[in-house]
């Protein structure tokens, strides 16, 4: 990794960013963290202060609010913090048939998962372009690679944030800057708090037993900064997984998907 002196992870006080934001304080770098709850992300700073000879500071923003991503810049802009490297990890996903999903709900997910970090790759991508120097890590997911019904538009989400990646990785290598993409499975974190438990129990997919540990994941993540690279699916199961869906037509992909994803409540329903 360059010279690097300032970082923002967006969703930083659960998971995978707090994990993130942990390995990185390590290394004394100055920390922006960003999540809607103030009380959370000020107990992370305060923690890693303590452990750390980090500098962290927080913003909490509800990224799934219009224009919250450019109150983030605004703020780094206020600060005068020069992001050098910017992780958009803030994500969450809703298990269930598209069409019973609280429209609501899909709206946030919607401006979270893919306006906000289209958004923040624009503004953060803009000033790094005109240094010509920084990194971008985007957080997308295994469900990016294929159709996943049950977890459509969470999954139609991050494949737009896997493409963006990619792409924009393109258009800003002229330019020094990196844009990277991780790609995470099934991962131990609060991500499985949000969906009701009777839809996950008995062999589904998402059961506990098989999601990956979080400090792997994060540590996935970082070694993307250190040592560049464009996607990074974590895990060699997920990587065959993710290389065999090249060579199967797409429609047999999405039916098997269909049977790891299918809620458990949902299983004696038609077909
Ligand atoms: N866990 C998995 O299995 C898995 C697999 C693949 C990819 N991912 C992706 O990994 C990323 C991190 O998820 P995680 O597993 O670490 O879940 P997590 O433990 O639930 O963490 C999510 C983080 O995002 C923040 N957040 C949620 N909604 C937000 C909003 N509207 N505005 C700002 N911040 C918000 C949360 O903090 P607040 O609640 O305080 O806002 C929290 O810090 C997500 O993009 C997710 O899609 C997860």
């Amino acid at each position: 990794m360059k010279q690097i002196k300032t970082i923002l992870v967006t969703g930083a006080s659960s998971g995978i960013g707090l994990e993130m934001a942990k390995i990185l304080a390590a290394r004394n770098y100055r920390l922006v963290l960003a999540s809607r709850s103030s009380e959370r992300l000020e107990d992370v700073a305060t923690e890693l202060r303590r452990t750390t000879s980090a500098e962290v500071s927080t913003f909490a923003v509800d990224l799934s609010a219009p224009e919250a991503a450019e109150h983030l810049f605004e703020f780094c802009e206020a600060q005068r913090f020069q992001i050098d490297i910017l992780i958009n990890n803030a994500g969450f996903g809703i298990l269930d048939e598209h069409v019973a999903i609280d429209p609501k709900k899909l709206r946030q997910m919607l401006q979270l998962n893919v306006i906000a970090v289209a958004e923040l790759c624009q503004t953060f991508g803009a000033q790094m372009k005109r240094r010509r120097s920084g990194i971008i890590l985007n957080v997308a997911s295994t469900a990016a690679y294929q159709a996943t019904p049950y977890f459509a538009a969470y999954g139609a989400s991050k494949s737009f944030v896997l493409c963006l990646s990619e792409a924009l990785a393109k258009e800003l290598e002229d330019y020094d800057v990196q844009v990277s993409c991780l790609a995470p499975g099934p991962t131990d974190t609060a991500f499985f708090d949000a969906i009701d438990p009777q839809k996950i129990t008995e062999g589904h997919f998402f059961q506990k037993a098989g999601r990956t540990d979080v400090r792997t994941v994060a540590q996935a993540g970082v070694d993307l900064l250190d040592h560049g690279g464009m996607t990074r699916v974590v895990g060699l199961s997920n990587r065959l997984a993710v290389l065999g869906n090249r060579f199967l037509p797409r429609s047999i992909v999405a039916s098997v998907s269909k049977r790891l994803l299918k809620p458990v409540d949902k299983k004696n329903s038609v077909q």
